[in-house]
């Protein structure tokens, strides 16, 4: 039997950072995202007693045994968490539609989009909510990517209560992100040992505890279209985030010189008069929060400053889609 889906990935406004159970990848906070329309992951996932052996092949190239090692193991834990044939074989195939230059992360979209089609492929019948569980298993962020628009991850603390909600999934708003790429490498320390790392932190335990006023007052500024709060909020949430690396011990920061340089552009563009919010991940890139109608003049000061780099110009995503 085999599925084919279609995911988006998503980028949070409130971030998630700390996990409170690894391998079940429940979160110690709540996150919101917005899914975003320019990047998404497309995978096949095939399974067959007659597939001699399992595969995982990347924009059509076949991965190493270290490189699918990751995807294999989330393979298997979900055919034992469902009863399933742990010695059936499968065939994987997954096309990234994320430009690597706009050095985004692909781990939301990829594990939401397996998630499905494995749900799909054995005919699990699963509803968005419980897809929603079975991608964080994959990868955090993935919980979210489930659903379009706006989307909360709810922490919960167990399997069954830790999952994804639609916020609002077709947003009436001119709200984009601006995708700046500063640096495509390969991050330094991936999301799961940074996060690991920033708990040290000796501010992490008062950031945790004002996790339920920021989804609040995100959740409201969503539904009165309030861009101010929203980008502030979401800007803080980023700053909260990397102030607990720079502080864990030993502190550390994904940030480069391009990366303060466009923080400062941000203030700048906002002081006279061009609303917009930055937004920063487990990476050097920045992602800028504006309306459509101000994105040309931010591209042009981006580019005056920064010289020729990537902008990919993003704006709400669809949630999960079943593709044939
Ligand atoms: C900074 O979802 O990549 O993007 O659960 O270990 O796979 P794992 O981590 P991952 O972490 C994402 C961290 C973030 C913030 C966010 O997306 O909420």
């Amino acid at each position: 039997m085999k599925a084919k889906a279609r995911a988006h990935t998503n980028i949070a406004l409130i971030k998630y950072w700390g996990k409170a159970d690894k391998a079940l990848k429940l979160p110690l906070m709540s996150s919101i995202s917005m899914t975003l329309d320019a990047f998404y992951t497309e995978t096949e996932f095939e399974h067959d007693p007659k597939i001699s052996e399992s595969s995982f092949y990347l924009n059509d190239v076949k991965q190493s045994p270290a490189q699918s090692q990751r995807v294999f193991d989330y393979i298997n834990e979900l055919q034992k968490k469902y009863n399933l044939d742990p010695n059936e074989n499968f065939e994987i195939h997954s096309y990234n539609h994320v430009p690597t230059s706009a050095g985004l992360a692909s781990s939301a979209s990829a594990f939401a989009a397996l998630a499905a089609c494995f749900a799909k492929s054995y005919q699990l019948d699963l509803d968005k909510t419980q897809l929603s569980r079975l991608a964080r298993l994959g990868s955090g962020s993935a919980t979210r990517s489930i659903f379009g628009g706006f989307v909360e991850w709810i922490k919960g603390d167990n399997d069954l209560n830790s999952y994804a909600q639609a916020l609002n999934e077709h947003p009436d708003w001119d709200l984009h992100m601006l995708a700046v790429e500063v640096n495509t490498k390969q991050k330094k320390i991936s999301s799961s040992k940074g996060m690991e790392l920033a708990q040290h932190s000796n501010y992490y335990q008062d950031w945790l505890k004002q996790n339920d006023s920021e989804i609040q007052a995100m959740k409201s500024a969503i539904s009165n279209h309030d861009f101010s709060t929203l980008g502030q909020i979401s800007e803080n949430s980023a700053n909260e985030m990397h102030a607990m690396n720079l502080t864990a011990n030993p502190g550390f920061t994904y940030f480069e010189p391009d990366t303060i340089s466009l923080i400062n552009l941000v203030h700048e563009l906002r002081n006279s008069g061009i609303e917009c919010y930055y937004t920063i991940d487990a990476g050097p890139n920045v992602k800028i929060l504006c309306t459509l109608r101000n994105s040309k003049k931010i591209i042009s000061a981006i580019h005056n400053l920064l010289g020729n780099v990537k902008i990919v110009n993003a704006g709400f995503g669809p949630g999960i889609e079943y593709l044939d």
